[in-house]
């Protein structure tokens, strides 16, 4: 039902050229990266009655259009490209694609279509579960640097309030050059850019950046001491699509290797699904004391190999 509905709401728009939707608080909407956030926040608004919804099919059918193979970006990417990035014909273009993928979706029925789109989301999913990664160096620190705020911004605002972000952004979340310098901090990355990166470490320290550290941050032992897994960073764009998990089956592998036993971690609330999926403990949970108003709740995980 709702499925006929949406197709119907999209048919309405599309018959009004230049007509101005609501999507946004100035009730304006003319590009195509605002009607990409009314559809998802209708979606999202209603109880999909399919997990494999019309746009998702969608999805499919403009990266299948566009002989775009992985599907890893969604249509409203694809479109804007053709359109050469001209917000406005890629907002018309929206409206004939959608009829085209309409007709097409008649004529080979919605069941192929969802078929199609399931086995390219198994496919992406197939793809997800090894990143490739390399060892991050001394010169990758300013790429490093810019992606922990956009990361922290986007990934940890369910879980924190600004002020405590802000506040934590330098003391707590910060690059560890140490890290590099041991050969324990790994990157993964996308046609060039650094889109997530993490670590482990034979060294004392649990978490913050180096560059406020006054103390030594002297080395553990393995056969006593448990090992640290590191400041994980992953891009917004490309969270959930293994990157978290990707590093940690490396750190863990190094880890190993060197001869510990046992991991710590200081997680954020960000962190521990993805600590948790990979068999760790929560130990405690606590508040980190950033300054006499702030305090960041982290949680002590653990596991034994
Ligand atoms: C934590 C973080 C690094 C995870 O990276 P990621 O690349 O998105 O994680 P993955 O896609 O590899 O996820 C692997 C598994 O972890 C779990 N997981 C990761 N993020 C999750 C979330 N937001 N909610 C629930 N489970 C989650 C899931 O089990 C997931 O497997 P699935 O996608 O097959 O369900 C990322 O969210 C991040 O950068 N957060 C902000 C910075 C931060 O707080 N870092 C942690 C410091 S301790």
């Amino acid at each position: 039902m709702l499925r006929e509905n949406f197709t119907d709401l999209l048919r309405i728009i599309g018959k009004r050229p230049g007509l101005h939707l609501a999507p946004d608080k100035d009730g304006y909407c003319d590009s195509i990266r605002e009607l990409y956030s009314f559809i998802l926040g209708f979606e999202m608004a209603q109880v999909v009655d399919d997990d494999t919804s019309v746009l998702n099919a969608f999805t499919f059918w403009v990266c299948h259009h566009y002989g775009v193979p992985d599907g890893s970006r969604n249509w409203h990417g694809h479109i804007l490209e053709r359109a050469g990035g001209d917000d406005a014909a890629a907002f018309r273009l929206f409206f004939e694609l959608f009829e085209e993928y309409l007709k097409d979706r008649e004529a080979v029925g919605p069941e192929a279509i969802q078929a199609r789109f399931i086995a390219m989301l198994e496919e992406l999913n197939r793809k997800r579960k090894d990143w490739p990664l390399r060892l991050a160096r001394e010169d990758d620190v300013p790429a490093i640097d810019a992606l922990i705020p956009i990361s922290v911004r986007a990934l940890q605002a369910p879980y924190y309030s600004p002020a405590q972000m802000e506040a934590a952004l330098g003391p707590v979340f910060a690059v560890d050059r140490q890290l590099i310098r041991d050969g324990t901090y790994f990157v993964a990355e996308h046609e060039g850019q650094i889109v997530g990166c993490g670590g482990w470490s034979r060294r004392q320290s649990l978490y913050g950046g180096d560059a406020g550290r006054s103390e030594p941050n002297p080395e553990l032992d393995p056969a006593r001491d448990a090992a640290r897994v590191r400041a994980f960073f992953v891009h917004p764009s490309w969270a959930r699509r293994g990157i978290g998990r990707s590093i940690m089956n490396a750190c863990e592998e190094a880890i190993h290797e060197a001869g510990f036993r046992r991991v710590d971690i200081v997680a954020t609330l960000a962190g521990e699904p993805l600590y948790a999926a990979f068999g760790y403990e929560v130990v405690e949970r606590y508040d980190i004391v950033i300054s006499d108003s702030v305090r960041l709740p982290a949680v002590r995980m653990t596991k034994s190999f």
